[in-house]
């Protein structure tokens, strides 16, 4: 199996540590911050150097006269500063090690120690409500991730924890019996936008008229007792969102499998059960509450996490518990992950805190992460809502960067203008989310997404495009594997496609699909640096060359698709 560079440094300094120090301290290696310094780094000479109460420059001194190198990977070692050691990795090296990736259908990145099972939750939007921009960044960023999961060889269940269940049911369905039965009857082609005005108007009637609360209430009962009639209306009424956030879900090409909330139904009374079996109930107000250490309000005051209300109903809490025990105990997942907005963690803390207590998940078997992100802005900087004030329809939004992308594109060469269009135009929404910081508000612009320089999609498909272009130009195919660097950014390049795993290992590390992008940013511009320098075609290196040409291109395709995004050929 192929080993990151970056890992197979760590095992060099490991052995030397241990050499020099008898110290099995784990040893860290990073990229070089600054070309100029080298290409990788060791950093840890100067904590070693604390805690055996030695000079750090001279730790790192007897770090490097023990490195014991038989394959020449290292090309020179220098000490910087304080105790940092510079490493430049050797050219004939680099060769070798790319040679050997040119087969390898991993692209040079490593299989992970052990297949887990992991779940990406992502998406999840609300039945009978809008699917928003909030909700379009959770299934950008929970896609990407569970993309990566998938290449690195994990077994991911992609789930969708959509909201479809809760009081609401009762006065919609109440509402749709009364005043549009024909929907419930004769199925009718109903659209999400006259679902989501009756889910307003049924909020008004329950709140103006006591006798339609009175029915709304009954039939929620009648509901979760199971009623046939009323299911059946559920059903319908589900569907029709449903239909709604696929038509989303196919523009995106985005796969889930949907776990709504109704799904851990069956599984509350039990949850509520086990909290109070374990004496962390406390009754407040007629709610059964959890309390948790370290959780308080702006008074100071203890905060409950709230399992059971006064009228016997369930929460959002109550679910995301059972969520955890069903994950854990059906699923057997070894890691959760849920990407939702940042105003989320607070919850997603205290539950998971809950579900520590209660024993419902064990740390040790499986590993929890809530993966929040940060506001969608418009280009003003303000909420991103319509000019009339309301909330900016999905489908809308994505059908507009087509147009844009297509508009940039009648006039070049391209091989399907409309699927062209359709791919630069739903890679620019996705890359520009990506790019961003997750945790950061993000800014929404057309123009800026759609740029063809700088760090977007475009950018990076322009030398995916001007590779495909080398190739129809050459018909000859290099069949001998030999790579030979001869030119800095040749080398510049070779060294930035062997670090495609190390890339995907911070992504990983961070669940930042921005270390991605960034790599990727940097592939396409050392791309365009040597073939500025380095000429491919009848020159001396045309077959190495040509293979480093490949090499690329086949990385920004795993990469862009790791990212949800596909490929033109021709721009
Ligand atoms: N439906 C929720 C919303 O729109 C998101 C659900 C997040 N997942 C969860 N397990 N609570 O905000």
């Amino acid at each position: 199996m192929m080993q990151n560079l970056s890992t197979q440094l760590e095992i060099l300094f490991l052995k030397a540590t241990k050499d020099a120090f008898g110290l099995e301290d784990p040893v860290e290696i990073t990229q070089s911050t600054k070309e100029s310094f080298g290409d990788y780094q060791c950093n840890s000479a100067l904590k070693f150097a604390k805690n055996l109460g030695k000079n750090p420059r001279d730790v790192a001194k007897m770090m490097m006269d023990h490195i014991d190198d038989p394959n020449k990977l290292i090309e020179k070692m220098e000490i910087a500063g304080p105790g940092f050691i510079n490493i430049q990795i050797c050219h004939t090296f680099l060769e070798k090690d790319l040679e050997k990736i040119l087969d390898d259908k991993r692209l040079g990145v490593p299989l992970p120690t052990r297949k887990e099972k992991i779940i990406c939750e992502f998406s999840s939007p609300n039945i009978a409500k809008a699917m928003h921009v909030g909700h379009l960044r959770s299934t950008i960023i929970g896609d990407s991730l569970a993309r990566l999961f998938e290449f690195l060889g994990h077994d991911v269940l992609r789930l969708n924890h959509v909201g479809d269940w809760g009081t609401q049911f009762g006065m919609l369905i109440t509402y749709l019996k009364m005043y549009q039965p024909e929907v419930l009857n004769n199925k009718s082609d109903t659209h999400i936008e006259d679902l989501m005005q009756w889910y307003k108007d049924s909020k008004q009637k329950f709140d103006e008229s006591p006798i339609f609360k009175k029915s709304a209430q009954e039939e929620v009962v009648k509901l979760q007792g199971g009623n046939l009639d009323s299911i059946s209306a559920w059903t319908h009424i589900c569907d029709i969102s449903r239909r709604a956030f696929q038509e989303i879900y196919n523009l995106l090409d985005v796969h889930l499998n949907e776990r709504g909330e109704s799904f851990y139904n069956p599984y509350l009374k039990e949850v509520v059960d086990t909290f109070e079996k374990t004496g962390l109930v406390k009754i407040d107000n007629g709610a059964k509450c959890v309390f948790l250490e370290g959780f308080t309000n702006k008074e100071g005051d203890p905060l409950p996490l709230i399992i059971q209300k006064s009228d016997g109903g369930y929460n959002y809490a109550t679910t995301d518990l059972a969520g955890f025990k069903f994950r854990v105990t059906h699923d057997k997942a070894d890691r959760i992950i849920i990407v939702t907005d940042i105003g989320q963690s607070m919850h997603f803390k205290m539950v998971y805190a809950a579900a520590l207590k209660a024993g419902l998940i064990d740390p040790a078997k499986t590993q929890f992460d809530h993966v929040p992100f940060g506001l969608v802005l418009s280009p003003e900087g303000t909420k991103f809502k319509t000019r009339e004030g309301e909330t900016v329809r999905l489908s809308e939004l994505l059908d507009e960067s087509i147009l844009a992308a297509k508009k940039l594109l009648c006039d070049r060469d391209v091989e399907n203008l409309e699927e062209s269009a359709k791919i630069l135009g739903i890679g620019a929404v996705k890359y520009a989310d990506l790019s961003c910081n997750r945790i950061k508000d993000y800014t929404f612009s057309f123009e800026r997404m759609l740029k063809f320089e700088g760090n977007t999609v475009a950018f990076i498909l322009y030398a995916f495009v001007r590779i495909q272009s080398i190739k129809r130009k050459l018909t000859e195919r290099p069949s001998l594997k030999k790579i030979t660097l001869s030119h800095p950014t040749e080398f510049a390049l070779a060294l930035q496609i062997r670090r495609f795993g190390e890339s995907l290992k911070s992504m990983e590390d961070e669940l930042l699909p921005n270390r991605l992008t960034d790599y990727l940013y940097q592939l396409a511009e050392k791309f365009h640096s040597f073939f500025r320098d380095c000429r491919v075609e009848g020159s001396e290196e045309e077959l190495s060359r040509l293979l480093l040409c490949d090499q690329t291109a086949d990385i920004i395709e795993e990469g862009l698709s790791i990212l949800g995004i596909k490929t033109l050929s021709k721009m």
